[in-house]
């Protein structure tokens, strides 16, 4: 069976003043320290208690919190046992009892269930951090519905996340502290790699890149996998030659120093198989199609916001 490699401690990428993304290891090495302030002082709460949030406390205990800084609220009791039996975390159905005291909330509803769960949530909590990872719902909503003016940092996770190994586009206004945006960013590395935009118009593209962008590898796949049954393999075998081929592309791309055009040029021999490969799918305009792709993906994140806007 294949198993998912993920590197333990994700990075940050932190825009520099070209707009390119770099690792920036003085910055880290101070995070180290606010990591350990975070782990021993503060109390996080959780409105929803399902996947996302248990990836995330998941990661966040391995990571060094301990168990007896957590609340967590849902209204499913099956999900709050299931959250107390694997973490040892305090569970409860009320919103107001998780928030009240707490220094950071993470709000991990889906965003149809937004509007119920947060209804006038801020002032039991008024000077904590609230983290959303509500997807698509803009924190000028989002601070509506808690009738309090918060300080607040938008992420937007995406499904790998639920293996701690996914990417997350982060947001803050300019009012958030820089020490808050390094609890944010220590809460969403728990889940993977973190990644700040500038404006929080831009994490409809990082919905449409990273956090749609599971279902266009997996499309993919499924292609692979089947042309490869279809050429005489057995279903087992092109599966993991397939998925063995993507994780290894993909690390290529994130640990080489060299671009990934450059990558793929360098398997591309003249009058080779690669070649014959990538002929039929320029000739069939691909490459165009899933930029056409993204862009649709954007726009409809977009319209899911302005219509929640209107909730
Ligand atoms: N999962 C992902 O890969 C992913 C990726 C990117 C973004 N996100 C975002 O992360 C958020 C959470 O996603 P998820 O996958 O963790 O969803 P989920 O598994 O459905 O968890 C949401 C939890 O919130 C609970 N809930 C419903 N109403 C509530 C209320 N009024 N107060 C408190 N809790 C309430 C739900 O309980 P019931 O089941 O009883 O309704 C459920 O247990 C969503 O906004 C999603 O868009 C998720």
């Amino acid at each position: 069976m294949s198993a998912l490699r993920c590197s333990g401690r994700a990075p940050v990428l932190e825009p520099d003043v070209v707009g390119l993304y770099s690792l920036d290891t003085e910055r880290t090495r101070d995070r180290g320290l606010r990591d350990r302030e975070m782990k021993q002082d503060l109390i996080f709460a959780f409105i929803g208690g399902g996947n996302m949030a248990g990836s995330l406390i998941g990661g966040l205990i391995s990571g060094g919190c301990r168990p007896d800084q957590f609340r967590v609220a849902d209204p499913d009791p099956q999900q709050r046992e299931r959250l107390r039996g694997q973490f040892g975390v305090q569970v409860t159905e009320h919103n107001r009892t998780a928030v009240s005291g707490a220094d950071v909330v993470v709000l991990a509803v889906k965003p149809q269930a937004a509007a119920e769960a947060l209804k006038g949530l801020g002032s039991s909590a008024p000077d904590a951090l609230y983290v959303s990872v509500i997807a698509g719902i803009r924190e000028s909503q989002l601070k509506q519905w808690l009738t309090t003016e918060v300080a607040m940092i938008r992420a937007m996770p995406n499904t790998p996340a639920l293996l701690g190994c996914g990417v997350s586009g982060l947001h803050a206004e300019g009012t958030i502290s820089a020490e808050q945006r390094e609890i944010a960013e220590n809460v969403m590395r728990s889940s993977g790699t973190v990644v700040w935009v500038d404006e929080e118009a831009l994490l409809d593209p990082v919905t449409a890149v990273s956090g749609s962008g599971p279902a266009y590898f997996f499309l993919l796949m499924e292609a692979m996998t089947r042309a490869g049954v279809q050429l005489g393999l057995a279903p087992e075998a092109a599966r993991l030659l397939t998925q063995e081929t993507a994780l290894g592309a993909a690390r290529m791309a994130l640990e080489s120093d060299i671009d990934v055009t450059e990558l793929r040029q360098r398997v591309t021999s003249p009058g080779g198989t690669t070649a014959a490969a990538l002929e039929v799918l320029q000739a069939r305009d691909v490459p165009e199609a899933i930029e056409e792709a993204v862009h649709a993906a954007c726009q409809r994140a977009r319209q899911l916001a302005d219509e929640f806007g209107q909730a």
